[in-house]
Formats: structure tokens, sequence, C-alpha cells
């Protein structure tokens, strides 16, 4: 097992950092395996943040580059915290048609959070998708498992209310 220094980081627990040299040490000198060291370590803190992919890099002895490189080109990793609830908002064609523009705006303007960013409270994360292949229910949102359908401007931030 290598020892490496560990960086401070608010939302890295001494148990997420154990875990995490855990992953490294499974997958060292493997070829290949930035994807899944990655991937194994953002679901054991929820993102990917800089000191976090630092370690990992220096974990696997592999450039910064490579390591950054690969979480920036895969849209799975998040390099910024996610809220509690993800919002996806649809954008297809029937969604967009129907409204879903007034939508994102509304959520957008009450939590200060344009797409693909989230609440400074973590409550929620917006994201935009394409058809979510409900076109008969547009417009379109799903948060976490939940489908919301025939979604107006107006009720909205009502739903919203249920999840916080
Ligand atoms: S366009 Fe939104 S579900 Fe198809």
């Amino acid at each position: 097992m290598l020892e490496l220094e560990r960086p401070q980081h608010p939302d890295i627990t001494d148990e997420m950092w154990n875990q995490v040299d855990g992953i490294i040490d499974e997958h060292r000198g493997q070829p290949g395996c930035i994807i899944a060291v990655l991937r194994k370590s953002q679901n054991v803190v929820g993102y990917l943040p800089a000191p976090l992919m630092d370690y990992i890099s220096l974990g696997l002895n592999l450039p910064r580059s490579d390591v950054f490189g690969v979480a920036s080109f895969y849209s799975l990793f998040a390099l910024e915290p996610k809220g509690r609830h993800v919002i996806k908002v649809c954008t297809g064609t029937a969604c967009y048609v129907k409204g879903i523009r007034e939508v994102i705006s509304r959520i957008s303007n009450k939590y200060d959070m344009p797409e693909g960013c989230t609440s400074e409270d973590r409550c929620f994360s917006l994201e935009s998708v394409r058809c979510l292949g409900a076109c008969g229910l547009a417009p379109v949102m799903v948060i976490g498992e939940d489908v919301h359908g025939a979604v107006k401007a107006d009720n909205v931030l009502e739903i919203l209310e249920q999840y916080k």
C-alpha cells in the first residue's frame, strides 16, 4: 500500500479517504484503469473535487493531465458537488413546444441555479436532457426516480417544495 499525504477537503471524510485508498490499491498498475477508479471514487465521495483527482493521479502514478482529462471528458463524472435531488428537465422537441423553457427559468430564478449547476444549499442540481421518451406527458421533468408530466411554470416550484 502506498502512503500518500491526504489533502484536507471538507467533503471528504477519513472513512472516504480509506475507501479511495482501497480503490487505488485495487487498480494500481492496471492499464486503462482511470475510468474505473474515478467512477468508484465518485460513488464514495459523490463527485470529483480537484484535490481528490490529484490524489488519485499520485496514487496511480499517472500524469495529472490524464486523470483530469478523463474526468472532464465523460459526462458521467461530476466535477462539482451534486444536490441531494437531481432535477432532469427534458429539452426535447415536444417538451420545448409545451413550454419547458419557462419551467426551467422558473427553477433557475428561484434557486439561483443555471442549468448544469447546483443550488447553494445543495438541495437540487438542474440538468437538461434530451427526449426522455415520454413525449405524451410533455413537458416532462424527472426528480430522482419520480417522473412529473405536464409540468407548468406555475406549479413547478410547488412540486420542488415536496423534496426539501
Ligand atoms: S421531448 Fe420530452 S419526453 Fe420526449
